[in-house]
């Protein structure tokens, strides 16, 4: 299996084939960027796990109206995953920050919804798996996990599985339960994350792994992928660039607060869903200083923080949401279209490639 049967001729400039992989993002990647990425010859992906089975099924439908080439879908099956979100036990109090929160949005007379949280049961997951394979849907990639169960479904109806990893036992295991390529996301990225370097993180998965490596994390630049290529990697898992094209279906606030970000505006905590998560500082994850002894598991804190997140995205309350983000986004200061952005980074890859050997010393 090479990666690169899954991008076109469009990312071959030179000779050099650069596979460039736009990353599931929940609340962020629907079919409008996912198109405009596959179409401009990269790899286009939904990020599913914040979906209901039926928009997920609608996505995948909206997708294949504007486009006629591969997809990627992205779903999480967390091991910690609750058989439904109602079997959660939730604490009798909420913690402080929550209930400060909460205060703080009513204060500003925004009235709170409390939503499904849908990123967690196993019955959706798992229903929204059988969708994929119904649609023909060519790649699944799998954050939190991939169950030896899944690879073999997804084998068995001709589709790729590609597993987001942070750490090297990870890779380990996700290549012994049947992956067909890792993508090794370093500490950089946004979103869950490791705390591992992606250079670091890529060099030790490239050692023991026995099938193609694609890297993420902090992507903006092609001398970033360039360099990933020279290393060893297939082709690069891009986030937080592509969040803030005019395809992305981050909220108008969320794509601002990226552009706008300067270097080190990014933190990374559990303050999201209990797992580590990489995003903006904002007031979302200021008011848990002091109290982070009050930070709730996984999937407790997704829960606790949901109506929250969902509430201040409906509003465009910027300071209340959690702006999942990447370190590149102190790097990220337009919002062009996915296929420039894709141009870009190709232009640049092929340029690094180009120049990098005669700039150390190396041929003429
Ligand atoms: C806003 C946002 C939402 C994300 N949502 C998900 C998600 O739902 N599932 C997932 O597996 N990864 C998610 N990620 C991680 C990305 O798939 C990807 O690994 C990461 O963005 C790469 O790092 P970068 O943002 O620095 O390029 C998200 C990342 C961002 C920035």
């Amino acid at each position: 299996m090479s990666i690169r049967t899954l991008t076109t001729p469009l990312c071959n400039l030179l000779g050099i084939s650069v596979p460039i992989l736009q990353a599931g993002m929940g609340g962020v990647a629907y079919a409008p960027l996912a198109a405009a990425v596959t179409n401009a010859g990269g790899l286009g992906a939904l990020g599913g796990i914040d979906m209901t089975p039926e928009e997920f099924d609608g996505e995948i439908r909206r997708f294949r109206s504007l486009s006629d080439g591969p997809l990627c879908v992205d779903l999480g099956f967390p091991s910690r995953a609750p058989t439904a979100p109602g079997d959660v036990a939730m604490p009798a109090v909420a913690p402080a920050p929550i209930r400060q929160l909460y205060a703080e949005l009513e204060k500003l007379g925004v009235p709170i919804e409390e939503v499904a949280e849908q990123a967690i049961g196993t019955v959706d997951n798992q229903a929204k798996l059988v969708i994929a394979i119904e649609h023909g849907v060519e790649v699944l990639a799998c954050a939190l996990g991939t169950p030896e169960d899944v690879t073999a479904r997804c084998h068995a109806n001709g589709m790729v599985v590609m597993s987001v990893v942070g750490r090297a036992s990870n890779a380990r295991r996700a290549i012994n339960n049947g992956t067909d390529v890792v993508v090794v996301q370093g500490f950089e990225g946004g979103g869950h994350t490791g705390d591992v370097g992606l250079l670091t993180l890529l060099a030790e998965v490239l050692e023991f792994s026995t099938v193609p490596v694609v890297a993420a994390g902090g992507i903006s630049r092609g001398c970033q992928i360039a360099a990933a290529l020279i290393a060893g990697a297939e082709g690069a898992w891009v986030g937080t660039r592509f969040l803030a094209t005019a395809e992305s279906g981050a909220e108008e606030g969320f794509k601002e607060a990226v552009v706008e970000a300067p270097p080190d505006a990014t933190i990374r905590s559990t303050l999201f869903d209990g797992l580590p998560v990489r995003q903006l500082r904002n007031r979302f994850t200021d008011v848990w200083h002091g109290h982070e002894d009050e930070v709730q598991s996984y999937p407790v804190q997704r829960m606790l923080t949901a109506p929250i997140r969902y509430t201040a995205a409906r509003h465009g309350l910027k300071e209340y949401m959690n702006l999942a983000a990447g370190q590149s986004s102190g790097m990220v200061d337009d919002l062009p279209g996915a296929a420039e952005v894709l141009e870009r980074l190709v232009d640049e890859t092929v340029t690094a490639l180009r120049d990098g050997p005669r700039r150390i010393g190396l041929g003429r």
